[in-house]
């Protein structure tokens, strides 16, 4: 059977799953890709370090140049993560004449169009589909099946380890620090996991899927975001009262003024597919005005679901698919932006809004007043008797919203937060029905 000689660069957790699926499943990869894909060369920073996994000897080297220099390795799976030295990794690779995939988001959220613009011009290809969403085939279906469709909105649960976090804050009472440890544990969070839990991981997932879906040249650090990193439990138990939960969506929605871009903690409403996604899970929902309502669901994070993505790239690419589709999607080019981004003080929504105020005569009516003032209707008011019943103590006071604009909502609490009888932080989310 013909062979294809591949190598990794960066043998971590992704790595080291890759290196699995090549060498224990090598039967699977023959079948679908017609050929052997012949682990040569595995890179690594430091050779003594424990893997976890043996590979045979001769495969692994610290020097990245037995790859480059080796003509008969093809197809490179860079797993470095972080910018540098992955992007030189990248272009040395490019250069050396090998096609690459990646796994590598915050990469080709920050350098995608040199990166692109290099591989368009050595005749490379660049194949990404785990960088976003881990095991979910997001990519190849955006870029490719909706084809016929204009996408008119997409919104995702597109961070593992903040999903991971809220679940087992909601449903299992674990504090937010227990989770966060857990979710590095099993392998879900960068290495950095601030950028898991501000809300930048899902951003720079969401600007590569706002390209893809809508052609929008936007670059992620454009999105508004909030992430989970202030998310306070008696949220999720006002939420939950409510009939909602709380998730970190990010979100991209089509509208005749242009496309809304965020990620934020939301409520959306339990019955809400988007609302029953639990643990290190990810779920995007997708409208395209040909084929309807999509929705995908599956693990977003992890080890070997986000290989397998690596593998099944590997394979597209050893086969010419990835290739072609490179070719055609014309990703990161100097094509104009089709659409315009909308303003974030524009974006339409309803709020959930959570103040801590004085038990006393006339609060309410003071803050009702400035929500009419802004034209913000009220929907529900939720305040639980204080406990003991001391009056003038303070109490939490939520307050949900009928649709209002983002700038609207964020003027009311500012000048909420300004009145003497509020203390504490204020908190406001937006709901998802
Ligand atoms: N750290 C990411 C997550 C996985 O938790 O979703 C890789 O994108």
């Amino acid at each position: 059977m013909e062979k294809t000689k591949v190598a990794i660069v960066g043998l971590g957790t992704v790595g080291a799953g890759v290196a699995r699926l090549l060498l224990e499943h090598g039967d699977r990869t023959a079948r679908h890709a017609g050929r052997t894909l012949w682990l040569e060369k595995a890179v690594v920073r430091d050779l003594k370090k424990s893997r976890g996994y043996d590979l045979p000897s001769g495969v692994i080297t610290t020097d990245l140049n037995e790859v480059l220099k080796n003509p008969d390795i093809q197809v490179v799976a860079q797993l470095v993560g972080g910018l540098e030295p992955a992007r030189t990794i990248m272009l040395q690779l490019l250069e050396a004449g090998k096609d690459v995939v990646t796994a590598n988001k915050a990469l080709l959220a920050e350098h995608g169009p040199e990166l692109f613009d290099r591989a368009r011009a050595l005749g490379r290809c660049i194949a990404f589909e785990a960088a976003v969403a881990g095991g979910i085939p997001i990519i190849t279906n955006v870029s490719q099946c909706f084809s016929a469709n204009q996408v008119l909105s997409l919104h995702g649960i597109l961070n593992g380890t903040s999903n991971f976090i809220v679940s087992q804050m909601d449903e299992q009472g674990w504090s937010y620090d227990a989770a966060l440890k857990e979710a590095q544990r099993l392998g879900f969070a960068e290495a950095d996991p601030a950028m898991d839990v501000d809300g930048t991981d899902a951003a720079q997932k969401l600007a590569i899927l706002a390209h893809l879906a809508f052609g929008a040249r936007i670059r992620w650090n454009q999105i508004p975001r909030v992430g989970i990193d202030s998310l306070d439990a008696i949220d999720l138990r006002f939420a939950k009262e409510l009939g909602y939960r709380i998730k970190l969506i990010a979100a991209a929605q089509l509208t005749s003024a242009g496309l809304e871009l965020s990620v934020s903690p939301t409520l959306i409403r339990i019955g809400n597919p988007l609302a029953e996604v639990r643990a290190n899970y990810n779920a995007i929902r997708v409208v395209g005005d040909a084929v309807g309502d999509l929705f995908f669901h599956g693990q977003g994070a992890g080890q070997m679901p986000t290989a397998s993505a690596v593998v099944a790239d590997m394979i597209d690419t050893a086969v010419g698919r990835a290739p072609i589709t490179f070719r055609t999607l014309e990703l990161w080019s100097n094509r104009e932006s089709p659409v315009s981004i909308r303003p974030d003080d524009d974006l339409p929504g309803r709020y959930y809004m959570r103040f801590q105020v004085a038990d006393q005569p006339g609060v309410m009516a003071k803050l009702t007043a400035i929500l009419g003032e802004q034209k913000l209707s009220i929907a529900s008011i939720i305040q639980h008797e204080p406990l003991p019943r001391v009056q003038g103590s303070s109490v939490q006071l939520v307050i949900m919203t009928h649709e209002a604009s983002e700038g609207a909502a964020r003027t009311a609490v500012e000048r909420i937060m300004s009145l003497s009888v509020v203390s504490g932080d204020s908190v406001r989310m937006r709901v998802m029905e």
